[in-house]
């Protein structure tokens, strides 16, 4: 691979100017590449700050219109809706992701009537902004059961799907529910909705902002190890992914972000379907408080972003997605 060498071969030469350093450069992040996250919540004319993410808001529906017109305008193609439920709508079951009055529900109604097609509503799927005990499926005995969730997230997706959902992302990690989930889109006619599959998905301790932000922190009932990933394992997420694609999955996303470069390579190297990283919320509060106490500069945010675009990353889910969209455009 190296032809030549020191010292007629200095590879600084091309370091030496903005310009070159321009003309070199391998990689690039444009507004294209983000996922903007929204965190909603019940009421009216209201924002909420969330202790764990500094300068990330809750907000209420009647909020929305300000907020995704200037993810369009920085040309963002796409946001992403989590709905913070108030305690006394969850349940055991999480019957509430199947009321169509809910608060994503409403969210992506709102937006696409506003919005039309300036702009994709993906939505999570998965039952623990629902259930009292913050799990993503239904419980028995504290275990998660795989086949009786999939029934709830089947309803839960064609219910997203109805509303106006262009992106339908199961982050659930059941076995099977892609194809599932597939299916039943096909028999209802949404032949057109997409499905990126958390397929590879950690049972990470940097979710830990996000739980705080949706309510299901406290709540939440020992730990998520029997259905999500070991941060051990490289071959399962082959596994995962390989399994999603027969399914049908349009996309994928590995998650968290930052300490998943390797996976995501991975898969960009073994398949060729477009793969999104998730930079989580731990990710992001951890960065943001480091620039806040001045530890690291401002800078290293694009620096954690680029990486996932060197790695093979299609596009990043971020709750710096605005402000760095902003900042490109400029
Ligand atoms: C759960 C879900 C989680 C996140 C998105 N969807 C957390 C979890 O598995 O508990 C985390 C996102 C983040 O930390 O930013 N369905």
């Amino acid at each position: 691979m190296i032809t030549g060498k020191y010292p007629n071969l200095r590879l600084r030469r091309t370091r030496k100017y903005t310009w070159s350093r321009r003309l070199i450069q391998e990689n690039n992040l444009s507004s294209n590449d983000f996922i903007y996250p929204i965190f909603l919540i019940e009421g009216k004319n209201n924002i909420q700050s969330i202790k764990s993410m500094p300068d990330i808001y809750k907000h209420t529906i009647d909020k929305l219109g300000g907020l995704v017109s200037n993810a369009i305008k920085n040309k963002i193609p796409m946001i992403a809706l989590f709905p913070s439920t108030p305690n006394k709508k969850k349940d055991y079951y999480g019957n509430e992701a199947l009321n169509e009055n809910n608060l994503v529900c409403r969210a992506t109604r709102y937006i696409k009537k506003r919005f039309k097609n300036d702009i994709g509503i993906m939505c999570d799927v998965a039952l623990d902004p629902y259930t009292s005990h913050g799990h993503d499926g239904l419980l028995k005995k504290n275990y998660v059961l795989n086949d009786k969730t999939i029934e709830v997230l089947k309803k839960q997706s064609l219910l997203q799907a109805e509303m106006g959902c262009d992106v339908i992302a199961p982050s659930d990690m059941m076995d099977g529910r892609i194809s599932k989930i597939r299916k039943f889109l096909d028999k209802n006619s949404y032949h057109d909705v997409q499905l990126l599959s958390y397929a590879v998905k950690y049972a990470s301790n940097f979710y830990g902002p996000f739980r705080d932000a949706i309510g299901s922190k406290k709540s939440l009932v020992s730990d998520k190890k029997n259905y999500q990933m070991d941060y051990a394992n490289n071959n399962e997420s082959m596994r995962e992914v390989a399994l999603d694609i027969k399914e049908g999955a349009d996309m994928v996303m590995v998650k968290p972000g930052m300490p998943y470069l390797d996976i995501i390579k991975n898969i960009k190297d073994n398949f060729k379907i477009p793969v999104l990283a998730y930079q989580v919320s731990g990710e992001y509060s951890l960065i943001k408080n480091g620039i806040k106490n001045k530890i690291i500069k401002e800078d290293a945010i694009l620096e954690s972003l680029m990486c996932f675009k060197r790695a093979g990353a299609s596009a990043i889910v971020s709750y710096f997605a605005m402000d760095i969209a902003r900042k490109l455009k400029n």
